[in-house]
């Protein structure tokens, strides 16, 4: 089992989401030590706090998920210039009970794809603001919004050949993170 294992939380639900993508080719680039894994998302029902004190089975889920990672991974898009509502959804689950934030801690990344040459920036700001509030350190620098164009994929998913660099140095960066928060 590898030493760290990261919790993947993409934004989008879409069958064919390049945000999905990316999160499957970006952690090719990740070292052996770390593995990494999608959470479901798309089962949880709407945040109702009346159900704090009796969760759905899949929040359970969620939450035990988070709880056994050693970092967090998020990758969204953006829509309206901010979250998609799924992630919002997502977060408030993982973060109630009040006192019970399954994120309380754990560091985390933050990347975006959007068809848009300047998409995500404003979705990251937001979610930046949300995980401030929820206790996670999340890598500043290098912020890294991805423009889905011809070739940022090759033929088997794994990044393409213009954006493998920089993804690279992302991913190096995000590695040496969770490394530094990791006890
Ligand atoms: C409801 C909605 C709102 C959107 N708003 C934005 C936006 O604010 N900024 C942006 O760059 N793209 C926006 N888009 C376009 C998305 O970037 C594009 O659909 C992208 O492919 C979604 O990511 P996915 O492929 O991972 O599903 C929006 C799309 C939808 C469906």
């Amino acid at each position: 089992m590898s030493k760290y294992q990261i919790a993947v939380i993409v934004g989008s639900l879409r069958k064919d989401s390049f945000n999905r993508k990316l999160a499957s080719a970006i952690v090719k680039l990740a070292p052996a030590e770390f593995s990494f894994t999608q959470v479901k998302i798309d089962d949880l029902p709407l945040y109702n706090q009346d159900d704090d004190a009796d969760q759905a089975g899949s929040v359970k889920r969620l939450k035990n998920e988070i709880k056994g990672a050693q970092g967090i991974l998020f990758v969204t898009p953006e829509y309206n210039r901010s979250i998609p509502g799924v992630l919002k959804n997502a977060i408030d689950h993982a973060s109630r009970p009040y006192g019970q934030n399954a994120f309380a801690g754990k560091p985390a990344g933050v990347l975006g794809a959007s068809v848009g040459a300047v998409g995500t920036a404003l979705a990251q700001q937001h979610l930046r603001n949300v995980l401030a509030y929820l206790d996670v350190p999340a890598l500043a620098q290098p912020e890294a919004f991805v423009h889905v164009k011809d070739g940022l994929f090759d033929e088997a998913g794994n990044i393409g050949a213009d954006s493998k660099q920089f993804l690279q140095n992302w991913m190096d960066q995000y590695v040496a993170w969770v490394k530094k928060h990791t006890a």
